[in-house]
Protein backbone atom coordinates (compact mmCIF):
# COMPACT_ATOMS: atom_id res chain seq x y z
CA UNK A 1 0.00 0.00 0.00
CA UNK A 2 1.09 3.60 -0.91
CA UNK A 3 2.94 5.51 1.66
CA UNK A 4 0.07 7.80 1.46
CA UNK A 5 -3.14 5.99 1.98
CA UNK A 6 -1.76 4.13 5.10
CA UNK A 7 -1.12 7.40 6.90
CA UNK A 8 -4.17 8.47 5.95
CA UNK A 9 -5.64 5.43 7.41
CA UNK A 10 -4.14 6.32 11.14
CA UNK A 11 -5.89 10.06 10.10
CA UNK A 12 -9.69 8.24 10.37
CA UNK A 13 -9.02 6.57 13.65
CA UNK A 14 -10.29 8.62 16.92
CA UNK A 15 -6.84 9.97 17.39
CA UNK A 16 -8.40 11.87 20.67
CA UNK A 17 -8.80 8.98 22.09
CA UNK A 18 -5.04 7.22 21.60
CA UNK A 19 -2.54 7.11 24.53
CA UNK A 20 -0.11 8.39 22.67
CA UNK A 21 1.47 8.88 19.46
CA UNK A 22 4.94 8.32 17.96
CA UNK A 23 7.24 7.53 14.74
CA UNK A 24 4.31 6.83 12.54
CA UNK A 25 1.99 5.09 14.97
CA UNK A 26 -0.59 5.13 17.76
CA UNK A 27 -0.96 3.64 20.60
CA UNK A 28 -4.65 2.86 22.09
CA UNK A 29 -5.85 2.46 25.87
CA UNK A 30 -8.59 -0.41 25.77
CA UNK A 31 -9.74 -4.02 24.96
CA UNK A 32 -8.75 -4.86 21.81
CA UNK A 33 -11.76 -7.17 21.20
CA UNK A 34 -14.26 -4.49 21.56
CA UNK A 35 -11.92 -1.86 19.73
CA UNK A 36 -11.26 -3.44 16.92
CA UNK A 37 -14.93 -4.68 16.00
CA UNK A 38 -16.64 -1.22 16.61
CA UNK A 39 -17.14 1.55 13.90
CA UNK A 40 -14.25 3.45 15.89
CA UNK A 41 -11.66 1.18 14.08
CA UNK A 42 -13.66 0.15 10.82
CA UNK A 43 -11.07 2.46 8.68
CA UNK A 44 -8.46 -0.78 9.39
CA UNK A 45 -10.88 -3.22 8.15
CA UNK A 46 -8.75 -4.41 4.95
CA UNK A 47 -5.44 -2.19 5.23
CA UNK A 48 -3.76 -4.49 7.78
CA UNK A 49 -0.44 -5.55 6.37
CA UNK A 50 0.52 -7.61 9.16
CA UNK A 51 -0.67 -8.40 12.71
CA UNK A 52 1.55 -9.00 14.48
CA UNK A 53 1.06 -10.33 18.48
CA UNK A 54 1.30 -12.38 21.06
CA UNK A 55 -1.68 -13.17 23.06
CA UNK A 56 -1.92 -13.25 26.57
CA UNK A 57 -1.19 -16.86 27.22
CA UNK A 58 -3.70 -19.66 27.84
CA UNK A 59 -2.55 -20.14 31.49
CA UNK A 60 -4.46 -22.38 34.45
CA UNK A 61 -4.05 -19.26 37.15
CA UNK A 62 -4.25 -15.82 36.60
CA UNK A 63 -1.03 -13.72 36.46
CA UNK A 64 -0.60 -9.91 36.67
CA UNK A 65 -1.95 -9.36 32.98
CA UNK A 66 -5.35 -10.95 33.02
CA UNK A 67 -5.19 -14.14 31.25
CA UNK A 68 -8.46 -16.12 30.81
CA UNK A 69 -8.53 -19.46 32.20
CA UNK A 70 -9.17 -23.05 30.26
CA UNK A 71 -12.48 -23.12 27.68
CA UNK A 72 -12.94 -19.23 28.30
CA UNK A 73 -9.71 -18.77 27.04
CA UNK A 74 -10.31 -20.84 23.83
CA UNK A 75 -13.26 -19.72 23.55
CA UNK A 76 -12.43 -15.96 23.33
CA UNK A 77 -9.38 -17.01 21.57
CA UNK A 78 -11.37 -18.67 18.40
CA UNK A 79 -13.43 -15.62 18.56
CA UNK A 80 -10.63 -13.19 17.56
CA UNK A 81 -10.05 -14.88 13.99
CA UNK A 82 -13.08 -13.21 11.83
CA UNK A 83 -11.92 -10.14 13.59
CA UNK A 84 -8.45 -10.10 12.83
CA UNK A 85 -8.88 -11.24 9.05
CA UNK A 86 -11.71 -8.97 9.04
CA UNK A 87 -8.22 -5.92 9.44
CA UNK A 88 -5.91 -7.98 6.70
CA UNK A 89 -5.48 -7.31 2.93
CA UNK A 90 -5.92 -9.67 0.90
CA UNK A 91 -2.57 -10.54 0.71
CA UNK A 92 -1.57 -9.84 4.42
CA UNK A 93 -0.51 -11.97 7.10
CA UNK A 94 -1.03 -12.70 11.07
CA UNK A 95 2.07 -14.00 13.18
CA UNK A 96 1.07 -15.64 16.62
CA UNK A 97 3.78 -16.04 19.39
CA UNK A 98 2.36 -18.16 21.85
CA UNK A 99 3.86 -20.14 24.53
CA UNK A 100 2.89 -23.67 26.42
CA UNK A 101 0.34 -24.11 28.76
CA UNK A 102 0.32 -26.77 31.64
CA UNK A 103 -2.56 -28.85 33.66
CA UNK A 104 -2.63 -26.87 36.88
CA UNK A 105 -0.79 -29.01 39.82
CA UNK A 106 0.20 -31.50 37.26
CA UNK A 107 3.44 -32.13 35.20
CA UNK A 108 1.68 -32.81 32.22
CA UNK A 109 1.08 -29.99 29.33
CA UNK A 110 -2.15 -28.71 28.11
CA UNK A 111 -3.41 -28.89 24.91
CA UNK A 112 -5.27 -25.39 24.98
CA UNK A 113 -3.00 -23.88 22.70
CA UNK A 114 -3.02 -26.50 20.04
CA UNK A 115 -6.91 -26.16 20.81
CA UNK A 116 -6.72 -22.33 19.99
CA UNK A 117 -4.76 -22.48 17.04
CA UNK A 118 -7.35 -25.15 15.68
CA UNK A 119 -9.97 -23.10 16.84
CA UNK A 120 -8.31 -19.70 15.08
CA UNK A 121 -7.64 -21.80 11.77
CA UNK A 122 -11.09 -23.47 11.54
CA UNK A 123 -13.09 -20.57 12.61
CA UNK A 124 -15.80 -20.86 9.36
CA UNK A 125 -16.18 -16.84 9.41
CA UNK A 126 -12.41 -16.54 9.08
CA UNK A 127 -11.26 -17.85 5.87
CA UNK A 128 -7.62 -18.56 7.66
CA UNK A 129 -4.66 -21.29 6.74
CA UNK A 130 -1.57 -21.69 8.29
CA UNK A 131 1.10 -21.01 6.30
CA UNK A 132 4.50 -21.74 8.80
CA UNK A 133 4.87 -22.78 12.20
CA UNK A 134 7.96 -21.61 13.48
CA UNK A 135 9.83 -22.58 16.98
CA UNK A 136 11.64 -19.43 18.88
CA UNK A 137 13.76 -20.94 21.39
CA UNK A 138 15.12 -19.09 23.94
CA UNK A 139 17.71 -19.98 26.61
CA UNK A 140 17.52 -17.13 28.93
CA UNK A 141 13.82 -18.11 29.50
CA UNK A 142 13.33 -18.87 33.49
CA UNK A 143 13.03 -22.53 33.93
CA UNK A 144 9.21 -23.68 34.22
CA UNK A 145 6.96 -24.98 34.72
CA UNK A 146 9.10 -24.48 38.23
CA UNK A 147 7.85 -26.94 40.80
CA UNK A 148 8.19 -29.50 38.06
CA UNK A 149 11.41 -28.64 36.73
CA UNK A 150 13.50 -27.58 39.49
CA UNK A 151 11.94 -28.84 42.71
CA UNK A 152 10.98 -32.22 41.59
CA UNK A 153 12.87 -32.12 38.81
CA UNK A 154 11.13 -34.99 36.41
CA UNK A 155 10.98 -32.18 33.64
CA UNK A 156 13.14 -30.49 31.37
CA UNK A 157 13.09 -26.53 30.92
CA UNK A 158 9.97 -25.12 28.84
CA UNK A 159 12.10 -23.10 26.83
CA UNK A 160 10.61 -22.30 23.14
CA UNK A 161 7.67 -20.18 22.26
CA UNK A 162 5.50 -21.35 19.05
CA UNK A 163 5.30 -18.89 16.43
CA UNK A 164 2.36 -19.70 13.94
CA UNK A 165 1.81 -17.55 10.39
CA UNK A 166 -1.68 -17.46 9.33
CA UNK A 167 -3.13 -15.79 6.11
CA UNK A 168 -5.71 -15.56 3.93
CA UNK A 169 -4.45 -16.72 0.75
CA UNK A 170 -1.53 -19.68 0.09
CA UNK A 171 0.37 -17.02 -1.00
CA UNK A 172 0.41 -14.47 1.69
CA UNK A 173 3.23 -11.19 0.60
CA UNK A 174 6.09 -12.83 1.43
CA UNK A 175 10.23 -12.36 0.48
CA UNK A 176 12.78 -14.63 1.97
CA UNK A 177 15.65 -12.42 0.45
CA UNK A 178 15.31 -9.81 3.02
CA UNK A 179 15.54 -11.78 6.04
CA UNK A 180 19.38 -13.54 5.05
CA UNK A 181 21.20 -15.48 7.76
CA UNK A 182 24.99 -14.63 7.32
CA UNK A 183 26.70 -17.77 5.61
CA UNK A 184 28.37 -20.05 7.31
CA UNK A 185 32.20 -20.26 7.59
CA UNK A 186 32.58 -23.12 5.36
CA UNK A 187 30.02 -22.09 2.90
CA UNK A 188 32.15 -18.59 2.79
CA UNK A 189 35.21 -20.28 2.19
CA UNK A 190 33.69 -22.48 -0.75
CA UNK A 191 32.23 -19.43 -2.29
CA UNK A 192 35.86 -18.17 -2.14
CA UNK A 193 37.47 -21.30 -3.75
CA UNK A 194 34.14 -21.57 -6.58
CA UNK A 195 34.05 -25.78 -6.47
CA UNK A 196 33.05 -28.54 -4.50
CA UNK A 197 31.96 -31.67 -5.01
CA UNK A 198 29.14 -32.16 -6.79
CA UNK A 199 27.25 -35.30 -7.25
CA UNK A 200 24.89 -37.52 -5.70
CA UNK A 201 24.39 -37.11 -1.39
CA UNK A 202 23.38 -40.13 0.47
CA UNK A 203 20.19 -38.50 0.95
CA UNK A 204 19.60 -39.25 -2.93
CA UNK A 205 19.84 -35.05 -3.66
CA UNK A 206 21.92 -34.74 -6.88
CA UNK A 207 23.96 -31.48 -6.44
CA UNK A 208 25.02 -30.18 -9.20
CA UNK A 209 28.32 -28.52 -10.34
CA UNK A 210 27.05 -24.89 -10.00
CA UNK A 211 24.04 -24.89 -7.49
CA UNK A 212 25.84 -23.13 -4.56
CA UNK A 213 28.53 -21.17 -6.13
CA UNK A 214 25.86 -17.83 -6.25
CA UNK A 215 26.51 -15.68 -3.74
CA UNK A 216 23.36 -14.72 -2.72
CA UNK A 217 24.44 -12.53 0.27
CA UNK A 218 23.41 -14.80 2.77
CA UNK A 219 21.62 -17.79 3.01
CA UNK A 220 17.89 -18.49 3.86
CA UNK A 221 16.64 -18.23 7.02
CA UNK A 222 14.94 -21.39 8.79
CA UNK A 223 12.17 -21.63 11.01
CA UNK A 224 13.60 -22.02 14.38
CA UNK A 225 15.11 -19.14 15.99
CA UNK A 226 18.12 -20.08 17.98
CA UNK A 227 18.58 -17.45 20.14
CA UNK A 228 21.97 -19.46 21.67
CA UNK A 229 23.76 -22.19 20.44
CA UNK A 230 22.41 -25.05 21.14
CA UNK A 231 25.93 -26.58 19.90
CA UNK A 232 28.38 -24.44 21.49
CA UNK A 233 30.93 -26.22 18.47
CA UNK A 234 28.39 -24.22 15.82
CA UNK A 235 28.10 -20.66 15.48
CA UNK A 236 24.50 -19.39 15.57
CA UNK A 237 23.43 -18.10 12.58
CA UNK A 238 20.50 -15.78 12.90
CA UNK A 239 19.02 -13.54 9.97
CA UNK A 240 20.81 -10.46 9.79
CA UNK A 241 17.60 -8.86 10.89
CA UNK A 242 17.70 -10.08 14.42
CA UNK A 243 21.26 -8.97 15.46
CA UNK A 244 20.09 -5.46 14.40
CA UNK A 245 17.53 -5.93 16.35
CA UNK A 246 19.41 -7.10 19.42
CA UNK A 247 21.39 -4.46 19.40
CA UNK A 248 21.79 -1.72 22.20
CA UNK A 249 18.43 -0.67 22.00
CA UNK A 250 17.39 -3.76 22.95
CA UNK A 251 18.90 -3.34 26.27
CA UNK A 252 18.02 0.46 26.17
CA UNK A 253 13.93 -0.51 27.40
CA UNK A 254 15.49 -2.55 29.91
CA UNK A 255 18.46 -0.44 31.29
CA UNK A 256 15.92 2.53 31.29
CA UNK A 257 13.40 0.65 33.15
CA UNK A 258 15.94 -0.49 35.88
CA UNK A 259 17.15 3.15 36.07
CA UNK A 260 13.59 4.94 36.47
CA UNK A 261 12.34 2.17 39.09
CA UNK A 262 9.99 0.54 36.62
CA UNK A 263 9.08 -3.57 36.46
CA UNK A 264 9.96 -3.93 32.82
CA UNK A 265 6.83 -5.83 30.74
CA UNK A 266 7.03 -9.92 32.38
CA UNK A 267 6.80 -11.30 28.62
CA UNK A 268 8.15 -8.66 26.01
CA UNK A 269 8.46 -10.39 22.55
CA UNK A 270 11.91 -10.97 21.59
CA UNK A 271 12.27 -7.72 19.53
CA UNK A 272 14.61 -9.61 16.68
CA UNK A 273 11.52 -11.82 16.50
CA UNK A 274 9.26 -9.03 15.60
CA UNK A 275 11.73 -7.12 13.11
CA UNK A 276 12.11 -10.60 11.15
CA UNK A 277 8.49 -11.04 10.33
CA UNK A 278 7.50 -7.55 9.80
CA UNK A 279 10.73 -7.22 7.02
CA UNK A 280 9.96 -10.65 5.87
CA UNK A 281 6.28 -9.91 5.09
CA UNK A 282 5.88 -6.22 4.54
CA UNK A 283 6.99 -3.17 2.81
CA UNK A 284 8.67 0.16 3.86
CA UNK A 285 5.24 2.42 4.39
CA UNK A 286 2.87 -1.04 5.26
CA UNK A 287 0.81 -1.21 8.32
CA UNK A 288 1.49 -3.42 10.82
CA UNK A 289 -1.02 -3.73 14.05
CA UNK A 290 -0.41 -5.73 17.62
CA UNK A 291 -3.96 -5.96 19.48
CA UNK A 292 -1.72 -7.16 22.79
CA UNK A 293 1.23 -4.98 21.98
CA UNK A 294 2.54 -4.42 26.01
CA UNK A 295 5.75 -3.09 25.83
CA UNK A 296 4.97 -2.58 22.22
CA UNK A 297 7.81 -4.50 20.63
CA UNK A 298 5.65 -4.50 17.60
CA UNK A 299 5.26 -0.98 16.92
CA UNK A 300 8.73 -0.20 17.98
CA UNK A 301 9.93 -2.16 15.85
CA UNK A 302 7.66 -1.35 13.09
CA UNK A 303 8.82 2.26 13.86
CA UNK A 304 12.57 1.22 13.09
CA UNK A 305 12.17 -0.74 9.91
CA UNK A 306 9.87 2.40 8.29
CA UNK A 307 6.73 0.53 8.69
CA UNK A 308 3.29 2.36 10.34
CA UNK A 309 2.25 0.79 13.31
CA UNK A 310 -1.24 0.71 15.26
CA UNK A 311 -0.74 -0.49 19.03
CA UNK A 312 -3.59 -1.70 21.39
CA UNK A 313 -3.21 -3.05 25.25
CA UNK A 314 -5.76 -2.86 28.07
CA UNK A 315 -3.15 -2.48 30.78
CA UNK A 316 -1.79 1.71 31.12
CA UNK A 317 0.93 0.59 33.01
CA UNK A 318 2.58 -1.06 29.79
CA UNK A 319 1.31 1.57 27.95
CA UNK A 320 3.43 4.09 29.50
CA UNK A 321 6.28 2.16 29.90
CA UNK A 322 6.41 1.34 26.22
CA UNK A 323 7.12 5.09 25.55
CA UNK A 324 10.58 4.62 27.23
CA UNK A 325 11.03 2.51 23.78
CA UNK A 326 10.55 5.79 21.32
CA UNK A 327 13.41 7.87 24.13
CA UNK A 328 16.25 5.97 22.09
CA UNK A 329 15.90 7.91 18.71
CA UNK A 330 19.06 6.24 17.56
CA UNK A 331 16.93 3.21 16.47
CA UNK A 332 14.62 5.41 13.87
CA UNK A 333 17.66 5.94 11.32
CA UNK A 334 17.05 2.75 9.13
CA UNK A 335 13.12 3.59 8.93
CA UNK A 336 13.11 7.62 9.17
CA UNK A 337 11.42 7.77 6.18
CA UNK A 338 8.27 7.63 8.17
C1 LIG B 1 2.11 -11.59 26.15
S1 LIG B 1 1.75 -9.92 26.49
C2 LIG B 1 2.35 -9.08 25.07
C3 LIG B 1 3.75 -8.54 25.26
C4 LIG B 1 4.27 -7.73 24.08
N1 LIG B 1 4.38 -8.53 22.88
C5 LIG B 1 5.62 -7.11 24.41
O1 LIG B 1 6.59 -7.38 23.68
O2 LIG B 1 5.73 -6.40 25.41
C6 LIG B 1 0.02 -9.82 26.28
C7 LIG B 1 -0.56 -8.44 26.51
O3 LIG B 1 -1.96 -8.46 26.21
C8 LIG B 1 -2.60 -7.52 27.05
N2 LIG B 1 -4.04 -7.86 27.03
C9 LIG B 1 -4.67 -8.90 27.62
N3 LIG B 1 -5.99 -8.90 27.28
C10 LIG B 1 -6.17 -7.84 26.45
C11 LIG B 1 -7.29 -7.31 25.73
N4 LIG B 1 -8.49 -7.90 25.82
N5 LIG B 1 -7.12 -6.21 24.96
C12 LIG B 1 -5.89 -5.62 24.85
N6 LIG B 1 -4.80 -6.07 25.52
C13 LIG B 1 -4.94 -7.16 26.30
C14 LIG B 1 -1.91 -7.65 28.38
O4 LIG B 1 -2.04 -6.48 29.16
C15 LIG B 1 -0.47 -7.91 27.95
O5 LIG B 1 0.32 -6.74 27.96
Amino acid sequence: MAKKQTADILTLLPKNSAAYERNGGIYFLGDSTHLLASKDFAALRGRVNLILTSPPYPLNRKKSYGNLIGEKYLEWFTSLAPIFSDLLTEDGSIVLEIGNAWESGRPVQSLLHLESLLGFVRHKGAGLRLIQQFVCYNPSRLPSPAQWVTVNRIRTVDSFTHVWWLAKTDFPKADNSKVLRPYSNSMKRLLKRGSYNAGKRPSEHVISEKSFLNDHGGSIAHNLFEMDALDPEREVRLPNIFSMANNASNDYFHRECKKRGITPHPARMPLGLASFFIEFLTDKGDLVLDPFAGSNTTGYSAAATGRYWVGIDVQDFYVQQSLIRFDHQDSFERGASI
